[in-house]
């Protein structure tokens, strides 16, 4: 079997939120794509599957992407000095009417999937374009790469957009959403869709009906914006004055979690408490994205307070809003945020630590895709194998400081070798 596999180095992994397991030269069992145990030696009923020696390298699980926008890759790094709704006019929607281009499209997501391959990066949730053509296209990239596990939206924006991005209609808009997933499920190993209302301001409650009805006609899962920016929270008031929060916009129409809907919303930075208690009880996952939010000024996540409650957490890159395609860099990112609310904002609520955000990283938002992102018996087998020889140091290290050193340091050279559901990975 091509996903039946011995990796044998330096493991870590998270089982719980503020623990990192490190089990130094130790075998990790991969069959049929699934994590059959960890070793210090090997069992000799595995003995005839191959065996792949790294040596001193780490092999941590594969990182965990859960909210990033594949067409904005282009503009990363580019007019990061606006707010979120002035942003997104002048830069993103100019930008993103370019995918109707389907020539530019192959171009475009053609540099961002090779990209992602080579990135610690095996899980992602993306954010396309309201392109039905130009999705497809990203998804069939990424499926020929194998480089990553995906799901991936066509957008729906039928309201406050401009015209050259905007869809004729409610009942336009979710018929080729319909139709796309009619066309695109079952039909990858690796890529799935995700229904994708943009955010409410870009939808309006006759697209949020529909898209709910598609929702329970088809299981799909949700992903979406929410509570990002000041601004962005004043517009939905007003455009759903009939609901007392943000949330609700989505939650009346049945694309908030709970049974069979399963849902990420993006950001979660201004929630009032109702709007938390909600995400809290539907099980929503929410995606922290910190380098987004400091880029274009919307605040900083109250991370803790969604792991007091024991919700359900994972990273986002949001590029671009954020600039970067690391999600160690992503956990630095909220890391160093949480940092800064603590110390400005509120004392009450701890920082991050390393182990926190590894997890978060990892397991928090691997959850989103099943049981993804440890090295636990049972789950997928993604992995990635980590080579910090270009970061000596004068003394011996411990396992976990080379890895904390990596999710400071690292960058895609650091990538040695890559499996997604124990399927290798050409970089
Ligand atoms: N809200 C609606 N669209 C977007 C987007 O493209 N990026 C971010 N960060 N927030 C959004
Ligand atoms: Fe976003």
């Amino acid at each position: 079997m091509g996903n039946s596999v011995v990796l044998k180095g330096n493991l870590l992994y998270s089982t719980q939120l503020n623990e990192i397991t490190a089990l130094p030269d130790h075998y990790l069992v991969c069959e049929n794509g699934t994590v059959s145990g960890v070793f210090a030696q090997l069992p000799e009923r595995f003995s005839g599957l191959e065996l792949r020696d790294y040596g001193d390298r780490l092999i941590i699980p594969g990182l965990v992407d859960l909210h990033m926008h594949a067409p904005q890759y282009t503009y990363r790094g580019l007019g990061m000095d606006m707010e979120l709704l002035d942003w997104l006019n002048v830069h993103t929607f100019p930008e993103e009417a370019k995918y109707a281009d389907l020539d530019y499209a192959q171009r475009a997501y053609e540099i961002f999937v090779r990209d992602l391959a080579r990135s610690a990066t095996t899980r992602i949730s993306l954010f396309a374009t309201i392109h039905r053509e130009a999705t497809e296209l990203l998804m069939e990239l990424l499926e020929r790469s194998r480089g990553v596990k995906a799901l991936v939206g066509k957008l729906n924006m039928d309201r406050n957009s401009p015209d050259y991005l905007r869809e004729a209609s409610a009942a336009a808009a979710a018929e080729d959403t319909a139709l796309w997933i009619a066309q695109t499920r079952g039909r990858f190993q690796n890529v799935a869709p995700i229904i994708t209302p943009r955010f409410t301001p870009s939808c309006t409650d006759a697209l949020m009906e529909r898209l709910g009805r598609l929702q329970r006609e088809t299981g799909v899962p949700v992903q979406s914006h929410l509570s990002e920016n000041g601004s962005e929270i004043a517009l939905v008031q007003e455009l759903c004055p009939d609901t007392r929060n943000y949330g609700e916009t989505y939650s009346r129409y049945g694309l908030f979690g709970g049974e069979g809907c399963p849902t990420i919303m993006a950001h979660c930075v201004h929630c009032p408490e109702e709007e938390i208690d909600a995400m809290q009880n539907n099980g929503v996952f929410v995606a922290i994205c910190a380098q987004s939010n400091t880029n274009i000024c919307s605040g900083v996540a109250p991370v803790r307070t969604y792991l007091n409650r024991k919700m359900r957490v994972g990273l986002g890159t949001d590029i671009a809003g954020g600039a970067h395609l690391s999600v160690f860099r992503a956990m630095v990112d909220a890391i160093q945020a949480s940092n800064l609310r603590w110390r400005l904002l509120d004392d009450r609520l701890k920082p991050l630590s390393v182990a926190e955000a590894f997890y978060l990283g990892t397991k928090g938002g691997g959850a989103f895709f099943g049981k993804v992102g440890s090295f636990e018996e049972g789950y997928e087998c993604d992995a990635v194998v980590l080579d910090d020889e270009n970061l000596p140091h004068p003394q011996p290290m411990s396992l976990i400081e080379r890895l904390e050193r990596l999710v400071y340091l690292s960058d895609e050279r650091n990538v040695y070798a890559k499996f997604v559901a124990g399927q290798a990975v050409d970089l």
